[in-house]
């Protein structure tokens, strides 16, 4: 018998990777976002994705046709109501991801609920829900085809039972999971963004140039890019975010942010995503 469909809320970024490894092994995805623009543009990076796949010889033809016709997008968030796992990746705005999850909950009562949310609480979210123990945290990491970590973000109120079969789907879709509580940042975020915001402190103070503190993390240390070139791959709004969150949730000074990082979030500059960051985009 085939699987369930799983639903995703959200045709940005992050979404666009999750309905493609969800698509890759398989399932069908009911892919949700307000309107059709985001879901046509995300439809194509999908599209695009997978046929670095065939080029690469590690997916059939055949398979990618197959698996873009598992995709159905929508505009109406009630197509997403018999599937068994509802992956929410709207933008990181409390209100509107509360509204979702009220909505969801009401509509899907038997799904299992998880956001991919960076940085809000999800005992928060789960308290708004209809069905609380089914409220988990299902955070995926850019680019989403390639980085193996999920993390399973236990809130107050999620079941074991929730939690068990949200590390079993990460599995299903060859990702490696991580279980945690509800905490300011989860794990990734807590070390990784301090680090992004200590590089824009050093960058603010003249210390190095910004293509020199990538270097040095890079060849000092063996990341795959630097922490200015990644912040601009994240998107700066959403460190600062993470920033805000950290320092909000723990009370602590050493979580402040870069008044640099403020600066060119207040601009515009928001990382590739916009053109300029802490490096320029063509
Ligand atoms: N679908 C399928 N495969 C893809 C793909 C996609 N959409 N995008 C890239 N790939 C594949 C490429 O085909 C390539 O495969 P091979 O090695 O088999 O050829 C591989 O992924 C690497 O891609 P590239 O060669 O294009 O690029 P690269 O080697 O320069 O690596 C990178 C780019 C993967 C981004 C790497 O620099 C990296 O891992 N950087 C760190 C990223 C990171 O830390 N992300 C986490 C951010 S934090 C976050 O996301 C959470 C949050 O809440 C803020």
């Amino acid at each position: 018998m085939s699987k369930q469909a799983i639903g995703v809320v959200g045709a940005g970024t992050m979404g666009q990777g999750i309905a493609q490894v969800v698509l890759a092994v398989g399932r069908e995805v009911r892919f949700y976002d307000v309107a059709e623009a985001p879901l046509e543009r995300a439809k194509a990076g999908i599209a695009k994705g997978l046929a670095k796949l065939v080029d690469k010889g590690k997916l059939a033809t055949e398979a990618r046709d197959a698996a873009l016709a598992r995709l159905t997008p929508t505009t109406s968030l009630e197509v997403l109501a018999d599937c068994e796992v509802i992956i929410e990746a709207a933008p990181e705005l409390p209100e509107l991801k509360e509204q979702l999850f009220r909505e969801m909950s009401k509509l899907a009562p038997e799904a299992i609920l998880a956001s991919n949310t960076s940085s809000l609480s999800l005992t928060r979210l789960a308290a708004v829900s209809e069905r609380p123990e089914r409220v988990v945290g299902m955070h995926f990491f850019n680019p989403v085809p390639v980085l193996k970590l999920v993390e399973v973000i236990r809130a107050e109120q999620t079941a074991h039972a929730t939690v068990v079969q949200i590390e079993t789907l990460a599995e299903e879709l060859g990702k490696t999971a991580v279980a945690i509580v509800d905490s300011p940042g989860f794990a990734v975020n807590r070390l990784l963004v301090p680090m992004i915001n200590e590089a824009a402190f050093l960058l603010q103070e003249g210390a190095a140039k910004a293509e020199d503190i990538d270097r040095a993390m890079q060849q000092g240390t063996a990341h795959p890019m630097g922490p200015l070139a990644l912040a601009d791959l994240i998107g700066l709004d959403v460190c600062l975010a993470i920033m805000e969150v950290l320092q909000d949730g723990f009370g602590d000074p050493k979580y402040r942010p870069c008044p640099l990082l403020k600066r060119l979030v207040a601009a515009g500059h928001l990382g590739r995503k916009s053109g300029c960051g802490f490096h320029a985009y063509a």
